[in-house]
């Protein structure tokens, strides 16, 4: 597996996200033995990065990346994401936007002790909180790096301007956000920020939450609470029309060799040094063939096919979670 880094983080140039593992998605938790098996065979086959988060369960998902890990802690970069549950509120406030000092304090704690670990290599404000400078949240990572516990910092769906604030005050190493063939929209203006400023780039969702491995063919394979039923993509006319990007993809992937899995991963690679999808499953056969996409060069013919395919139909989020977005 080959090396990239991401600010001065060294990682795995494909990484695993395990948030499907144990929640969104249908399946999530249904396997746990199986999930624990995938992260402990991609760290056999070299990912050093293990992408995870509090909000993931929520708690749980961090728990299990811990009992996979028993006994691997030090061969991996371990990331996790504060700021989408509030400590504060009564219930537990799963899905409030909160990155107050107050509160990533108290997320620091429930992570780190989740995690069974000592420090966080890599700490990312999961979403712009509206309510707090994300200076005042680069200030008190500053702090948490100071007293050890955090190494690296991380913005998910962070738009430029706020990347520079933020970066002024602390380092940023990675920006974490949606990318993919199917999801295109940081190449306008985040890409090129991060370039500039010597940032990491970690697409999220690059198999466009699985439809672009073609496996997913009717919304009737979600089950009632999967996430993708909320994501005007995957709906009615919208699923249909897109099947026909995914049917591209898989012929490219006829074409290559390859699959079309890890096709869309190679098409993210040739995009940059410093991009370093995290593809998640939770099968070992699939963490096998995803990260050998690490070995597959594209000609240039084949990238210059994959750039000029359409944009996907319809929006990849509901109104309320695109709001909470910056691109
Ligand atoms: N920062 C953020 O706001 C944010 C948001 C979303 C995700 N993420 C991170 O990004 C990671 C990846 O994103 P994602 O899980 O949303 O989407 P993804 O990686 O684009 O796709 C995952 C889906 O594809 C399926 N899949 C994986 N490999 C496959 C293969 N080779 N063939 C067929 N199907 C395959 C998985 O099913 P199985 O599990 O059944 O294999 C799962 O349903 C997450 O785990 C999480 O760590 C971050």
């Amino acid at each position: 597996m080959k090396h990239t880094t991401l600010g001065d983080l060294e990682v795995s140039r494909i990484s695993l996200g395990t948030m499907g593992m144990s929640s969104f998605y249908t399946g999530a938790g249904s396997d746990d033995a199986e999930s624990v098996r995938t992260i402990q065979r991609a760290v056999d086959l070299g990912v050093t990065l293990i992408d995870t988060a509090e909000v993931y369960g929520p708690y749980v998902n961090e728990e299990l990346v811990a009992r996979a890990l028993t006994g691997r802690r030090d061969e991996v970069v371990l990331a996790t994401k504060f700021g989408m549950v509030s400590h504060t509120t009564a219930d537990g406030g799963t899905g409030v936007l909160d990155s107050s000092p107050a509160n990533i304090r108290a997320a620091v704690e429930g992570s780190l002790k989740r995690l069974g670990t000592d420090h966080i290599d890599l700490y990312y404000q999961h979403r712009i909180d509206p309510n707090t400078p994300v200076e005042d949240v680069a200030g008190t990572v500053t702090e948490l790096v100071q007293e050890g516990k955090v190494r690296y910092f991380g913005l998910s769906e962070a738009g430029p301007e706020t990347i520079r604030r933020a970066h002024a005050v602390h380092p940023v190493a990675a920006v974490q956000s949606s990318y993919s063939l199917w999801n295109r929209e940081v190449e306008e203006r985040v890409l090129p920020a991060l370039r500039e400023l010597g940032i990491g780039f970690v697409p999220y969702s690059p198999l466009g939450h699985g439809f672009l491995t073609g496996t997913l063919r009717s919304p009737e394979q979600f089950d009632e609470g999967d996430w993708r039923r909320t994501s005007p993509r995957f709906q009615g006319e919208n699923f249909q029309r897109n099947l026909a990007l995914a049917d591209e993809v898989r012929a490219l992937a006829d074409e290559a060799g390859a699959t079309p899995a890890q096709v869309a991963l190679a098409w993210l690679l040739a995009k940059g040094e410093h991009i370093v999808p995290i593809p998640g499953t939770k099968r070992v056969t699939r963490v096998e063939e995803n990260t050998s996409a690490d070995a597959l060069e594209l000609t240039v013919e084949q990238l210059a096919k994959l750039d000029s395919l359409p944009p996907a139909v319809g929006s990849d989020e509901n109104e309320e979670a695109r709001q909470r977005i910056e691109r």
